[in-house]
């Protein structure tokens, strides 16, 4: 595994920035009134944002067809480096018609705002159903990731992308850490080995018992909840914020843990997303990244170990990042504390676990999920939330 002196070395070697200079501002800018446009969904922009902080290095803008077919068949870019995830920008047919190859494209928010510019070189067709198996295992319709992909438009274009400000985040301005600062985060902190953690839901007991595992082996936990589009019956990033925040200022020791937001888009692709989440994380400077029990699945769609296997479809040094595999961690009460099979003998009966859903149903119905699942101030702050009139 390569070192860089800010740490490990970004996927590709180099950390993409494509956080438009002033003069490339200026001139898109002078251009702004007389570029065609297109308005970006929430994806998209948050696709943007990840390629131009650096988070999806080497991605420098969205996946030309060669790029595009060799990630759908192969889990590789045409060069060969791993990548598990189209990174694409669709349109209708008379959108595409509209645009011509290499030009810029000005890409606004959906207020109609400025906020990227494309540099077009290619616009291609591509076989939904064909993305759909390969990258999500099934071409149901029902599966939040291929209904994005079922909903879009015909065309893929293509080309590099710059985004022409990096604003503060609107709600969490305070944990929007990019790659280029996490990296020197960790530096100062003098921490060599880093474990990151994705999730898109509060942090329960098996959660906080699989990051301390592992935060017993290596110097600090990168705690990088997930704040992009989710699907809409996921907790909102606001609510899992605050529980996060209540749960680290009682649970955890300050001095190991830095809580940042990944601003990127939950795709729900579960194995293929583990590997894409565990890029991400290397390019943040992450040495060691977490995967569980069916991470990043939804439904029934993939098996509970699929996301850790995976895995073993790549060389280690391909990767450049450590997983660290959990077993599906519960509470036992014959030995009172957390566990997973490996390490505890109990019965079924004996462990206690719920499914998100199971929790969800019972915050909504105001009953509190007991202490073995949740520390009660994670809950309580749950429930508090899910009682909100909409
Ligand atoms: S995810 O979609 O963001 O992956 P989630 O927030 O549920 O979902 O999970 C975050 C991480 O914790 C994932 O690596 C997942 O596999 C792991 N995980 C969740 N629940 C458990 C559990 N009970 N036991 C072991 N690992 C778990």
């Amino acid at each position: 595994m390569s070192y860089h002196l800010d740490g490990i070395a970004p996927h590709g070697g180099q950390l993409v920035n494509r956080i438009a200079t002033p003069e490339q501002k200026q001139t898109f800018l002078s251009k702004a009134d007389f570029l065609p446009r297109i308005q970006l969904d929430e994806r998209a922009i948050s696709d943007l944002e990840m390629i131009a902080i650096g988070g999806f290095s080497p991605i420098t803008g969205f996946m030309n067809q060669k790029d595009y077919e060799s990630v759908v068949t192969d889990m590789r870019l045409a060069n060969g480096l791993p990548w598990a995830i189209p990174i694409t920008l669709s349109v209708s047919e008379e959108v595409a018609g509209s645009l011509e190859i290499d030009s810029l494209v000005r890409l606004d928010n959906p207020a109609g705002d400025f906020i990227g510019v494309l540099e077009l070189t290619q616009k291609y067709h591509y076989d939904k159903i064909h993305e759909a198996i390969n990258v999500y295992r099934t071409n149901d319709a029902k599966h939040p990731g291929v209904q994005v992909v079922y909903n879009q438009g015909a065309v893929y274009l293509a080309g590099g992308v710059w985004l022409l400000d990096r604003h503060p985040h609107p709600e969490f301005p305070k944990y929007q850490i990019d790659p280029v600062e996490s990296r020197q985060l960790f530096h100062a902190r003098g921490w060599k080995t880093i474990v990151g953690f994705q999730t898109r839901n509060p942090i329960h007991r098996a959660h906080e018992y699989i990051q301390k595992c592992a935060l017993e082996i290596v110097d600090g936990l990168f705690l990088h909840p997930l704040v992009g589009a989710t699907k809409e019956d996921d907790i909102p990033a606001d609510v899992r914020m605050r529980c996060y925040e209540i749960l680290l200022d009682k649970y955890y020791p300050k001095d190991r843990v830095i809580l940042a937001i990944n601003p990127s888009a939950m795709r729900y692709a579960g194995p293929r997303e583990a590997i894409f989440h565990a890029l991400i994380r290397k390019n943040y400077g992450c040495t060691h990244f977490i995967v569980g029990r069916d991470h990043a699945g939804v439904g029934n769609y993939y098996g509970t170990y699929d996301a850790q296997h995976i895995f073993s479809e790549f060389a280690p040094e391909e990767l450049g990042i450590v997983p660290m595999m959990f077993e599906h961690a519960f509470y036992c009460t014959r030995t009172k504390q957390m566990a997973t099979s490996k390490t505890s003998p109990s019965t079924s009966e004996e462990r206690i676990h719920l499914s998100g859903t199971k929790v969800r149903e019972m915050l909504r119905r105001g009953e509190l999920p007991p202490p073995e699942f949740s520390r009660p101030e994670v809950a309580a702050e749950l429930a508090r939330a899910m009682q909100l009139p909409l």
